[in-house]
């Protein structure tokens, strides 16, 4: 897959998995990542799935409807690509937490909705439930950040709120910052990421 590998100064904080909205490519969330935790190694990718020239991460029927064929085929695909990164640039596998937006926030949901040691945590950025019925993994241990718009045309909060249950019962730990706005992704959600950051990857 296309994608960006940068070494970070310290070899003890989280790989950042970065994952890009639709349309957008592995440039996108790299500022993020600088504001987020500049010394950290960055893995930043590039959707496979081509949707009339805007790069995803997986197919979709129409807007909000996925194709659940292939999101279950790219989440196996992305997460052999981060194994294999690992390998490729000597970083720890069972170190990486994903930063994702829309789309990419999707797949990085999936990712742990269907593999336990996929992320060690995650931050979520205007992400949808990626599927239903299925039993999710025991997530104790991975936090997960969601930052959601309350006004978002695209994810209603019922659904951020049926995510944050998923993701709870599965004894993941949540934190959740609402914005008064729609599915932009704003600074004041961006900064409490941060803080979360810190409070669970850099201290001690
Ligand atoms: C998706 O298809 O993943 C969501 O609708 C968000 C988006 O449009 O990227």
């Amino acid at each position: 897959m296309k994608h960006i590998f940068k070494k970070g100064k310290d070899d003890k904080l989280p790989t950042l998995l970065l994952l890009h909205g639709t349309g957008g490519d592995e440039r996108d969330l790299l500022p993020l990542a600088g504001m987020i935790a500049p010394e950290a190694s960055v893995l930043s990718v590039k959707g496979n799935v081509d949707e009339n020239g805007m790069a995803r991460f997986f197919a979709r029927l129409r807007e909000g409807v996925f194709d659940e064929e292939d999101l279950i085929f790219r989440t196996k695909e992305l997460t052999g690509f981060i194994d294999e990164c690992a390998r490729e640039y000597e970083f720890d596998r069972q170190n990486v937490v994903a930063i994702g937006y829309s789309n990419g926030a999707n797949i990085a949901a999936s990712m742990m909705y269907h593999e336990k040691h996929a992320l060690k945590g995650a931050i979520l950025f205007h992400a949808m439930v990626p599927r239903r019925g299925v039993k999710i993994p025991d997530l104790t241990d991975v936090p997960v950040f969601i930052g959601a718009g309350k006004s978002d045309p695209l994810i209603p909060m019922a659904e951020t709120q049926e995510l944050i249950k998923d993701l709870t019962s599965a004894n993941s730990n949540i934190s959740e910052y609402w914005t008064e706005g729609a599915h932009e992704l704003r600074r004041e959600e961006v900064e409490a990421a941060c803080e979360w950051f810190k409070k669970h990857f850099s201290q001690g």
